[in-house]
């Protein structure tokens, strides 16, 4: 699969799971694959905690099932109906819970280039999530990101100490077709929007110039540039 095919067919995944065992070598790249992602001064700040005990996976559950109630309560109408239809997790039914976990400690107290911004870590291990996203994709495996818990609930649930942060709940498994369209805009509760909503040129909130004269080298594009 070409890197960008991945990158569209990547999908959100709750509902699809066959509960097929994974493949030991599989999940060992999916692995390799998260670890292998940039980090901030090289800290490699990420954890992964493999969870297929179903008293874990069940705990855990009833706990994101509190956690969407909490949720929902705060809806009104038609956006709770909406809410209702929506799945949230696939907890049990994929089988696999990987529990990624930030480290801020890891790579020692001067880690090049976090001095000055500190969650500088926390986008690392979201590479680190992103990179098994992709590879999970390209072997056809769902993977799903629930984020209805409480952190203080997760950390003991898998023995994260204190300073361990966790980040996500990734369900991992296999599954038949990845749909086309995220469940979110299939059942009305979100669209993506246009790339041109978040384009910006120079400065947040100025138009951006068409794409072919943004790429153009600066001296084509001054030398276009009519004088006044
Ligand atoms: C940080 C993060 C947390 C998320 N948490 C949840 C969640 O708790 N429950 C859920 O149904 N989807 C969750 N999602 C999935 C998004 O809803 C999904 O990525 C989005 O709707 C776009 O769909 P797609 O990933 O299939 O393209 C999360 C995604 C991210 C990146």
């Amino acid at each position: 699969m070409e890197l960008y095919d991945a990158i569209n067919r990547r999908r959100d995944t709750r509902r699809e799971f066959t509960g097929q065992p994974l493949d030991a070598e599989v999940l060992d790249r999916l692995l390799s694959a998260a670890h292998c992602a940039p980090s901030v001064g090289m800290s490699q700040p990420w954890d992964f905690v493999l969870v297929r005990d179903p008293a874990t996976l069940a705990a855990f559950r009833d706990h994101v099932v509190r956690e969407r109630d909490v949720f929902a309560a705060t809806l009104a109408g038609e956006r709770a109906e909406t809410f209702g239809r929506l799945r949230i997790e696939g907890i049990r039914e994929s089988g696999l819970g990987i529990v990624v976990g930030y480290d801020p400690t890891r790579g020692g107290p001067n880690v090049l280039g976090r001095h000055a911004i500190a969650d500088a870590g926390l986008y690392s291990t979201v590479c680190a999530i992103q990179n098994l996203w992709l590879a999970a994709t390209q072997e056809g495996l769902g993977v799903g990101w629930v984020s209805f818990y409480r952190e203080d609930f997760l950390r003991d649930l898998v023995g994260f100490p204190e300073h361990v942060r966790p980040v996500a709940w990734l369900c991992v498994g296999t599954i038949g077709d990845l749909p086309d369209v995220p469940d979110l805009e299939r059942y009305g509760w979100r669209h993506r929007s246009p790339l041109a909503t978040v384009l910006h040129g120079e400065r947040y909130g100025a138009p951006l110039l068409t794409t072919e004269a943004a790429s153009a080298p600066t001296d084509a594009l001054s030398a276009s540039t009519p004088t006044a």
